[in-house]
């Protein structure tokens, strides 16, 4: 297994007794995951999309990425939710959090459609003045509110700019394969499209067109991305969990959750695994967070928020457990050196690596928290590759998966997404939302 989890922080809090116990409720998970008979089981196509993937397009989307890379400076993507989190979460994970600004021959990426900010967008137009610059506008539904927006906006930017033809040639849309404004949009501009699988949901969708075509315009090596994700298919199916770190993990979260701890919080200590925690949030987030269940899934970035909130986690109520995730290996490593005189008192640091002065700064939290009845999880991931990642992203929806079906839930649905949408589309006037207005306004005056 490429990612290993290390139980050893776990002893004060979880017996041997009780993965043995809980062991039948992840058989039945995984029984009922497999055998397509649970519920949302209509939106499992990422179960077996490493190994049954569309090859063709797979290929397509490595042409036009290297079309993007030759002729745009910036690219935009547009999308919200699980239409940008894993592209942004892989991009920063195995490039770097300060990507755009690091030198290099790859375009910038910009992602928009994912708020309504006016500042954020006029940020945006601002840096794409004098550019090079293509759009990748990804929506499933190709009706959501916020890319939608942005995509009228960014599109008249590259119209004016290129002319409505040429611009044509610099639009890609990821969407549904038939329905949807976004697919009937592209259908009469005839602006290449991408599918989004009808059985894969958002924010299980990185591993598709909707997270790889931005990622290979980075030059990330997704063949790579799908052979990791190829091997954690093959290996975490196994239902005995001392030989299946993943439904382990899920197992372990369930223990902790029926004992009170009812937030996870993930933590690195790699700024550049940030939106991989953004990732992982929607992922357990929308798929737990029902019928007044779940785990509250939050993340921190080690030692930086060591310092605001780190107090909390050592002293604050005892409602939560931390799953830290540690890189083993680094690549141009830093070594501190030796200074005459030894003025900032680091001499008995010299000769040391950054990253061997990171671990230990893990450890030595990891040790504080448990002695403050935190429980911890291990996640361990040998390095920043494109393989590891592959693996790490299916092994966390997957772990998901489980979870989901051991708490009682639908793990494949949001139904409470909705609830906003319903309210804003009324405020701001949409036709069909007459009704919903009256009961707002009379709420609101
Ligand atoms: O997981 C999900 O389904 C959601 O987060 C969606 O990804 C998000 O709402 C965006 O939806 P769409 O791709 O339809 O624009």
């Amino acid at each position: 297994m490429s990612v290993k989890l290390d139980t050893r922080y776990l002893s004060k809090f979880i017996k041997p007794f009780e993965l043995d116990q809980i062991s039948p409720f992840v058989k039945t998970a995984n029984d009922i995951l497999h055998s397509g008979k649970g519920s949302g089981s209509e939106f499992t196509g990422w179960l077996n999309l490493p190994k049954n993937y569309d090859k063709f397009e797979f290929e397509e989307i490595k042409v036009v990425a290297e079309k993007i890379r030759k002729n745009s400076d910036i690219l935009l993507v547009i999308g919200i939710g699980g239409s940008y989190l894993g592209a942004r979460a892989v991009i920063e994970f195995l490039k770097s959090n300060n990507y755009n600004t690091l030198p290099k021959s790859t375009p910038d990426i910009y992602f928009v459609g994912n708020n309504m900010s006016t500042t954020y967008i006029n940020d945006i137009l601002r840096i794409c003045e004098n550019k090079e610059v293509s759009i990748n506008v990804i929506s499933k539904s190709g009706t959501t509110t916020e890319p939608a927006i942005a995509f009228r906006i960014f599109r008249k930017f590259l119209e004016d700019k290129y002319g409505k033809d040429k611009a044509k040639e610099r639009i890609f849309c990821t969407t549904d394969k038939f329905k949807g404004a976004l697919k009937k949009l592209a259908d009469e501009e005839s602006y290449k499209t991408f599918t989004i699988p009808d059985d894969i949901g958002g924010r299980y969708s990185v591993l598709t067109a909707v997270g790889l075509l931005p990622i290979a315009v980075v030059g990330i090596n997704i063949d790579k991305l799908m052979r990791g994700a190829k091997l954690a298919q093959s290996e975490l199916s196994n239902e005995n969990l001392d030989e299946n770190d993943c439904y382990k993990y899920a197992a372990i979260r369930h223990i902790l959750y029926n004992k009170g701890k009812e937030i996870e919080v993930l933590e690195s200590y790699e700024p550049s695994f940030m939106m991989f925690s953004e990732w992982y949030k929607q992922l357990f987030g929308e798929s737990e967070g029902k019928d007044q269940k779940g785990i509250l899934p939050i993340s921190l970035t080690l030692s930086t928020d060591l310092h605001s909130m780190g107090q909390f986690i050592q002293s604050g109520r005892r409602n939560m457990f931390e799953t830290v995730l540690l890189l083993e290996s680094q690549d141009n490593d830093i070594v501190l050196n030796e200074e005459n005189g030894n003025v900032d008192g680091l001499n008995y640091l010299s000769g040391k690596t950054i990253s061997f002065i990171n671990r230990q700064a893990a450890l030595g939290t990891i040790l504080a928290h448990t002695d403050g009845d935190v429980p911890n999880v291990v996640l361990k991931i040998k390095e920043r590759s494109e393989e590891e990642l592959g693996y790490l992203i299916y092994f966390f929806e997957k772990a998901c998966a489980i979870s989901g079906y051991m708490l009682g839930v639908n793990p494949f649905d949001q139904p409470g997404v909705e609830n906003y949408k319903k309210n804003m589309f009324a405020l701001l006037g949409k036709p069909g939302f007459e009704k919903v207005r009256i009961k707002i306004l009379n709420k609101i005056y």
